[in-house]
């Protein structure tokens, strides 16, 4: 399973770059306009920091926007990879860039019919949002086994991205369903990666290390 962290902030992608397990990035308008920065620096910097896939979003509305928009984001770098949102025009831009060898994540997925439509049209990655089907009273992660079953039975290579991740079940949840990746926010990495009865252990330890006659 691969790990991405779901931030456009530079200190964050550091830090969960120091942990060893980052695969990726994924950015979208929002995270962007957190850091309160130039997109281009921003996007410029974090291409400095990563070399594996880089989510960037494409704003237009139309199909042929949308693919200029692309071949544009793709000049960052070579593991750009083009979000785009999945909608009818944004089908027929990603059918347009499979074909031009540019990959792309569809995103905003709500749906296993949705993911089903990307999947035929060449999308590298598929997002569905979780958490925020969860804010809305339905069960994030039943899309993600949906969309599991429904790319195994046809063997399609759509990756599946488990994005909108609020906290440490949800990446378990996405890794016991066999989801490709999980988009993950850095507080929810610290988490990860603590237990109380760690902290317990390594203070227990410590304070017998010091009885050890030297
Ligand atoms: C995915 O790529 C999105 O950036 C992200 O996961 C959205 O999450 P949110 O619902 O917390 O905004």
């Amino acid at each position: 399973m691969k790990f991405f962290i779901d931030t456009a902030d530079i200190a964050e992608i550091r830090k969960a770059k120091a942990f060893g397990v980052l695969d990726g990035v994924t950015t979208n308008p929002t995270l962007v306009s957190k850091t309160g920065r130039k997109f281009e620096d921003v996007v410029r910097e974090i291409f400095r920091e990563v070399d594996g896939p880089i989510s960037l979003e494409v704003m237009s509305p139309d199909a042929r926007g949308m693919v200029e928009e692309a071949k544009r984001l793709k000049e960052y770098g070579e593991n750009a990879v083009i979000k785009i949102p999945l909608s009818i025009p944004g089908l027929e831009a990603i059918k347009t860039l499979t074909g031009l060898g540019i990959r792309t994540n569809a995103t905003l997925c709500f749906s296993p019919l949705q993911a089903l439509l990307v999947a035929k049209a060449g999308a590298s990655y598929v997002s569905p949002f979780v958490g925020r089907l969860d804010d809305n009273a339905h069960q994030g992660m039943e899309l993600i086994g949906q969309i599991r079953q429904i790319y195994d039975n046809y063997g399609f290579p759509t990756e599946i991205l488990v994005a909108s991740v609020r906290h440490p079940l949800h990446v378990l949840d996405a890794a016991l369903i066999g989801a490709d990746v999980a988009t993950i926010p850095y507080a929810v990495f610290e988490k990860m990666a603590k237990h109380p009865l760690t902290d317990a252990g390594i203070k227990a330890f410590e304070a017998d290390w010091a009885k050890v006659p030297g």
